[in-house]
């Protein structure tokens, strides 16, 4: 008995303790791909054999890796505080943060709300929109509209509005009441191989009138969408449908929220696809590369008449029940205002922007290989679409990632898509060895 709980210090560690997230444990453990090193554009495995990131980790290291303003912040920071509690209490940085986001953000959502993850950043900006509509004198807009294939991360309120089946269906029973799902706005029919935004499909957007028509606008609280899915497999808005969602949602009441965990500091070639697109929502939703993924944060940003509305009680009344141990904590914001300098003190939202043709180019290079049915791009985003293989969907994908993964260039799949979303300091050469490799995997794999 006692055996079985020594300690062991060992250079490899068992890998039967930890289950995995959204992750195939057995076939993992089987085969494990461990990563231990990273700088610049690269990791390096346990052997020290480097893998170029054509996944900017998890969509989270825009500014690239092992980047020292970062990490000499987050040494200072622990030094100097590690902690201060969040409720009724504050510390600079985390002010210092906000402000700095305000300037970065769209037009009027001057006001963060700090959490750990998109997740929390979800369900807050959930919470956030009650809070309004009932201290705006409207309590009974309590319904949600989120999108089919949207993803949300995984809280409840997250799932509930999401719309990936598979996240969903274990916990059906319990998912929130009142919610409903537009259309998602994939049309490979119409679209297939499309650069960047498809020209047809914002009609989609008026699916939300329908809605209002069923519930009355009353009862319906806020519309939730990514304006460009990317856990789902990098889906595009098709032009003007954002802008009919924020029409349709002014004129009846409802809150839009943007959820910008991806495309938010400069996935698509702006601070936020808001502004690249020209669509203000009400609320945007942020985590991932808010501090280039260095230590687990994200931040709601929330228009100003939003706070000024839930501002009226009585002054010693606190005004929104919600919030973290850690939102805002010190560390998180050190990294976050030190990765704010880098990509305004290396341009890299216009960077992203720039590369974005040759990047374009570059993915839609790949039509012609082997079962690509689709590639999709924006900004420094790219999707190639499989059809699935007789041995069953995510195969192919999955053989793909793998093929990639042994060749050294580290891209995402899901499902038969791959999806690349690199660093924004990637250069073109780097961009030919991910294209490259991508394309000898396509073949290998058949
Ligand atoms: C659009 C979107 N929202 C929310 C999340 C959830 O973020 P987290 O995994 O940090 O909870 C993600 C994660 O990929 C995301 O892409």
């Amino acid at each position: 008995m006692a055996d079985s709980k020594t300690h062991h210090h060992s250079e490899t560690p068992s890998l039967s303790n930890y289950w995995m997230p959204f992750t195939a444990n057995r076939q993992f453990k089987s085969n494990p791909r461990m990563l231990a090193h990273a700088e610049g554009m690269y990791y390096k495995d346990t052997a020290g054999r480097p893998i170029l990131d054509g996944t900017a980790g998890l969509w989270c290291c825009n500014a690239g890796h092992g980047r020292k303003e970062i990490s000499e912040a987050v040494s200072k920071q622990i030094h100097e505080m590690d902690y201060a509690p969040s409720f009724q209490m504050g510390h600079p940085l985390a002010f210092e943060l906000a402000e700095r986001l305000a300037q970065i953000s769209p037009e009027g959502l001057n006001k963060a709300f700090f959490t750990n993850s998109g997740s929390e950043s979800v369900d807050s900006a959930l919470k956030i929109a009650l809070t309004y509509h009932r201290a705006n004198g409207e309590a009974t807009r309590t319904r949600f509209i989120g999108r089919e294939l949207g993803y949300h991360g995984v809280g409840f309120g997250g799932i509930s509005v999401g719309g990936i089946g598979n996240n969903r269906k274990t916990f059906n029973q319990q998912l929130l009441q009142g919610v409903d799902h537009l259309p998602h706005t994939l049309d490979m029919q119409e679209n297939a191989f499309c650069r960047g935004m498809p020209k047809t499909g914002a009609e989609k957007a008026e699916v939300l009138e329908q809605l209002v028509a069923l519930h009355g606008a009353e009862n319906i609280a806020a519309v939730i969408v990514e304006p460009m899915s990317g856990s789902a497999g990098v889906i595009l808005p098709p032009e003007g449908y954002l802008q009919k969602l924020r029409d349709i949602t002014k004129k009846y009441g409802i809150l839009l929220i943007f959820d910008e965990v991806i495309t938010g500091f400069g996935r698509v070639g702006d601070a936020f696809a808001s502004q690249r697109w020209g669509v203000t929502p009400d609320m945007i939703t942020t985590a991932k590369a808010l501090n280039n993924g260095a230590i687990p944060m994200g931040a709601v940003l929330i228009d100003d008449a939003i706070y000024d509305t839930c501002m009226q009680g009585p002054e010693n009344a606190i005004e929104l029940f919600h919030g973290y141990t850690y939102s805002g904590h010190p560390v998180a914001a050190a990294a976050a205002i030190a990765t704010l300098n880098i990509y305004e003190n290396e341009k890299l939202f216009e960077r992203s922007r720039e590369l974005e043709g040759y990047f374009e180019d570059a993915v839609h290079s790949l039509k012609g290989l082997p079962n690509v049915i689709d590639i999709r791009n924006t900004g420094l985003v790219g999707g190639i679409q499989f059809a699935p293989s007789d041995k069953g969907v995510g195969k192919r994908g999955f053989g793909i990632f793998e093929h990639c993964f042994a060749n050294g260039t580290l891209v995402r799949a899901t499902g038969d898509i791959i999806a690349i979303s690199p660093p924004l300091i990637i250069d073109k050469q780097q961009v030919d060895t991910i294209i490259n490799t991508l394309s000898d995997a396509i073949s290998a794999v058949g």
